[in-house]
């Protein structure tokens, strides 16, 4: 499918950027045509801005019905994927029940290990260090009405260090996020993997 890709992120945008400039570096079906964020002066806003892409602010600050703003934009742009990257706040149900399957996320962990309500940032990554496990990772999946619970659809692992602190697995992590999940909406984009 040619995907017309909706991104909603909170902070500093590092993955939106990576699927912007992987798209520009690949033949691919993609297009990041909206760019949403309950942050106004969210880095990711302005990264969005310097590559010409639509950016709007939505936040429960500034409207009552986050979810039919939302909505409009998505119809706008004729969104057909919305694509969670450091988005922290939980998507409104008109949303998810006009986008079933259509929503996918990245987690900074190996689900279903590490998610769930709470689990999100620095936080998962403090847990993994205190429970001195062996490995973590990124996981793509779908959102659904549960914090973290929808289906997997793609994983990567991470070695972790004796020396490795939550900050350094931090940033590990991220390295391997920005390749993980531009590989994944490729393959969706190339109909290798589907969204139910
Ligand atoms: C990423 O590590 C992402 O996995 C995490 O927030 C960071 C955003 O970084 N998301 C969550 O914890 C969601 N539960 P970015 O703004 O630089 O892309």
């Amino acid at each position: 499918m040619k995907i017309r890709l909706g991104v909603l992120a909170s902070h500093g945008g590092s993955n939106l950027q990576a699927i912007i400039d992987h798209i520009k570096n690949n033949d691919v079906q993609i297009e990041v045509v909206a760019v949403i964020s309950n942050n106004s002066d969210s880095f990711a806003i302005l990264r969005a801005k310097k590559e010409g892409i639509n950016t709007y602010h939505v936040s429960s600050k500034t409207t009552t019905d986050v979810g039919k703003q939302m909505i409009k934009i998505f119809k706008k742009h004729q969104v057909n994927l919305i694509a969670l990257a450091g988005y922290m706040k939980k998507i409104p149900s008109l949303v998810l029940e006009l986008y079933p399957n259509k929503i996918i996320n990245i987690h900074p962990a190996l689900l279903p290990k590490y998610g769930g309500k709470g689990m999100y940032g620095m936080r998962v990554h403090e847990a993994i260090i205190n429970a001195n496990e062996p490995y973590s990772g990124a996981t793509i999946h779908i959102v659904n009405n549960q914090y973290d619970d929808g289906k997997i659809l793609n994983q990567r692992k991470v070695v972790i260090e004796k020396d490795d602190t939550a900050t350094t697995l931090a940033a590990k992590v991220l390295v391997i996020e920005h390749e993980l999940y531009f590989d994944t909406l490729k393959l969706l984009a190339e109909d290798k993997i589907m969204l139910q």
